[in-house]
């Protein structure tokens, strides 16, 4: 039975988020990405430790480094593996983002095998917990290097990798591609998990069956559906998959936003529950009315009244799977 992860998304799968989906039956979740000199400079900033909490209910947790010098991230991995809180290491070899690739971190360090290849030996070298890579396809589509960047992980002492099928280039565009995740498999012996453009749990079971991965990983899907996870279990064990019905839509929602109260100051879990409300009612009626009013609401008392009226309303409101 292969494994069901959830990505890590920055600004998304904080540990409150990653704990309802580990309820659904996610198998294994990642920290947002954490830059390793950020840590390294300044270990007790809040964002950073925010960043680094792991949840009392989650059951596992890799904390995923980006940065550009291996000795740099090789350094902050020694310290965060002295904390004694994190099941693995995962080095961010694909995030596209403007801010990073160009700099040569992420996916820029598709560009420097060499850098990459360092990387890769120092943190495995100053591990004591498993280390994984996540990378992308390439580049561009000019330099699709993903089999030789496996190769070099598996040399590197890597123990295991996931591979996201689009290239820097594409961002998030265009379609994972799933027959370079599948050579990707076939070339080397450390686990696979496979990454992109996986909605429902029938994406998830038709996109391993067609690359042999061990595991998949969730991202976007999971934006407001942390039941793709029970989804995919039930699947994959040949049980009925019911949809899911209003009232739990409604409890989610709720107990989403108590978690974050009981996390963060109440404005800031105000403003961060906005994004996750609009991904839960996405689909459903009046979604585009409610969601312009819980985005104008200041607070959390004020939103629990809307929640309870949306649903009210609701009725026989479609059923969204
Ligand atoms: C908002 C957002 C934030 C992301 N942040 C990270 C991150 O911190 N680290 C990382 O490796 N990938 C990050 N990703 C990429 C995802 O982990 C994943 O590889 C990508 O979304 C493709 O999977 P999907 O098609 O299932 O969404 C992010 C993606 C999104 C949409």
């Amino acid at each position: 039975m292969f494994e069901i992860r959830l990505a890590p998304m920055c600004g998304i799968t904080d540990h409150v988020f990653r704990t309802l989906c580990y309820e659904q039956g996610c198998d294994l979740a990642y920290t947002e990405m954490i830059s390793a000199m950020g840590y390294l400079c300044a270990p007790e900033q809040r964002a950073t430790k925010e960043l680094m909490v792991r949840g009392e209910k989650e059951p596992r947790l890799i904390i995923q480094l980006f940065g550009r010098d291996p000795d740099t991230v090789a350094e902050a991995t020694k310290r965060i593996c002295a904390l004694g809180i994190y099941d693995g290491i995962d080095l961010n070899m694909g995030c596209p983002a403007k801010k990073i690739a160009p700099s040569g971190e992420g996916a820029g360090l598709m560009r420097t095998p060499d850098t990459a290849f360092s990387m890769m030996k120092k943190t495995v070298e100053a591990s004591d917990v498993p280390v994984s890579v996540k990378m992308r396809l390439g580049y561009d589509r000019d330099h699709i290097n993903v089999l030789e960047f496996a190769r070099m992980a598996e040399d590197a002492g890597i123990a295991s990798i996931t591979v996201h099928g689009r290239t820097r280039e594409q961002q998030y565009s265009g379609e994972a591609d799933w027959d370079m995740i599948a050579s990707v498999k076939s070339s080397v012996r450390i686990p696979v998990c496979g990454n992109g453009d996986i909605y429902t749990a029938e994406d998830a079971l038709n996109r391993q069956a067609r690359s042999y991965t061990d595991s998949v990983m969730i991202g976007r899907g999971a934006m407001g559906n942390p039941w793709i996870f029970r989804k995919i279990k039930d699947l994959q064990h040949g049980r009925e998959t019911k949809p899911v019905t209003d009232a739990e839509r409604k409890e989610m929602i709720l107990r989403h936003y108590r978690m974050m109260l009981g996390e963060k100051p109440e404005r800031i879990a105000v403003r961060e529950m906005r994004k996750h409300i609009a991904w839960y009612i996405k689909g459903m009626k009046g979604a585009a009315q409610f969601r312009a009013e819980i985005n104008k609401c200041p607070d959390a008392e004020r939103s629990f009244r809307l929640i309870n009226h949306f649903f009210q309303e609701s009725g026989n409101r479609e059923e969204v799977s």
